[in-house]
């Protein structure tokens, strides 16, 4: 029989704490790096990046070969389900995304149910040649944005510091608002099977805006959404692997983990950790949470933040992780002491 390969980071999700927590970070294939630039510079435009299957699949393993981290997450983005529902998107160098405005009940009217997932052929094709490429001890990772993220930019047509715009149609135009949320959770399940099938080993759901919501809105389209999409990927693939990573959700993070079924929960650096390793982390394996800025600083600020952070969750099922993106100025050197530290 041959031996069944480890997988530190897989080992993790199904409960088995590992001696040295598996490494990977949030935005890992990106602006910090010289390499990703270089592709960037000769793709074209971010979503040219993104549905050129060679190119996603290179800045895909770039932070791999480079750090060695455990875990590899495909090159692409959350908003590429709003584009493939027909819905302009579009990044702007320097400004971020920008998508048509779907902010009253008459426009919801127009919105697609059912996804062009032929769009997102080339996103399967770079799963497929990623998972070829990678060791078998590295996982792969799927991911989709949580509908009330991807809600908030489909919403106001573009990122907005307090997601005012979304929370506002939710509580004026309930039943439109929950539209737009239906369809993002019926496409997000086909869209996260549809990664498994491709290659994905472990699938992990952004709610990067989780934390603006008020306790009931928070259940409603936060828990709620994400506790179906989980749901409708496991009546498929019972065993499929997920992470949610609702940031912000503070003193919610039990009820999220009890709620949505997710196998791990990534944390950032606001919660309190001894809330979190008792409340959270006795419960499924836990992922994060160091400060990005921390890691912009470097030095025996990142040394002790480091320790910190493994001091506070080393002991039990635990992802080394950022508590949310590596911003463009970050060090490498930096990346390289964090790995360091941590590794031993
Ligand atoms: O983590 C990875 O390395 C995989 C790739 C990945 C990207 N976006 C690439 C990207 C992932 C997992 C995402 C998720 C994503 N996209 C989220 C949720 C996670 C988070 O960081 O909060 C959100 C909210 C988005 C939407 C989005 N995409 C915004 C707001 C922006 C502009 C801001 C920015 O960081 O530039 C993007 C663009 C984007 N997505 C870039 C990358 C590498 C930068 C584009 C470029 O290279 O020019």
């Amino acid at each position: 029989m041959p031996q069944s390969p480890t997988k530190p980071f897989s080992d993790v999700l199904s409960g088995e704490r590992q001696a040295i927590p598996p490494v990977w970070m949030m935005r890992q294939a990106g602006r910090y790096l010289p390499e990703y630039r270089e592709v960037r510079a000769k793709a074209g435009g971010f979503l040219d990046l993104c549905f050129n299957p060679e190119l996603a699949a290179e800045v895909t393993l770039q932070p791999i070969r480079r750090f060695g981290f455990d875990a590899a997450i495909i090159f692409s983005d959350i908003l590429v389900i709003p584009y493939a529902l027909g819905r302009s998107v579009r990044f702007e160098v320097g400004e971020g995304p920008r998508l048509e405005p779907l902010d009253d009940p008459a426009k919801v009217g127009t919105l697609a149910t059912q996804a062009d997932f032929g769009k997102l052929a080339p996103v399967f094709e770079a799963l497929s040649i990623v998972r070829g490429a990678l060791g078998a001890e590295i996982a792969l990772i799927g991911f989709c944005g949580a509908p009330w993220t991807v809600a908030t930019y489909m919403v106001a047509g573009h990122g907005t510091p307090d997601q005012a715009r979304a929370r506002m149609m939710a509580y004026r135009h309930p039943e439109a608002f929950a539209k737009i949320i239906d369809v993002l959770v019926d496409n997000s399940i086909e869209y996260l099977l549809a990664q498994l099938a491709a290659g994905a080993d472990v699938l992990q759901i952004f709610d990067t805006w989780a934390g603006v919501l008020p306790p009931a809105e928070f259940a409603r389209w936060s828990v709620e959404p994400t506790r179906r999409i989980i749901e409708g990927v496991r009546a498929k693939v019972p065993d499929a692997k997920i992470i949610g990573f609702p940031r912000g959700a503070g003193a919610q993070l039990p009820s999220y983990v009890e709620a949505t079924g997710v196998n791990a929960v990534s944390i950032d650096w606001t919660a309190e950790p001894a809330f979190i390793r008792e409340r959270v982390q006795s419960r499924v394996a836990v992922q994060g949470t160091l400060d990005p800025l921390v890691l912009i600083t470097g030095g025996t600020a990142l040394d002790r933040a480091v320790d910190n952070v493994m001091a506070t969750f080393a002991q039990g099922r635990f992802i080394f992780n950022l508590g949310h993106g590596i911003q463009p100025e970050t060090p490498i050197a930096h990346v390289e002491q964090m790995l360091r530290r941590v590794r031993g």
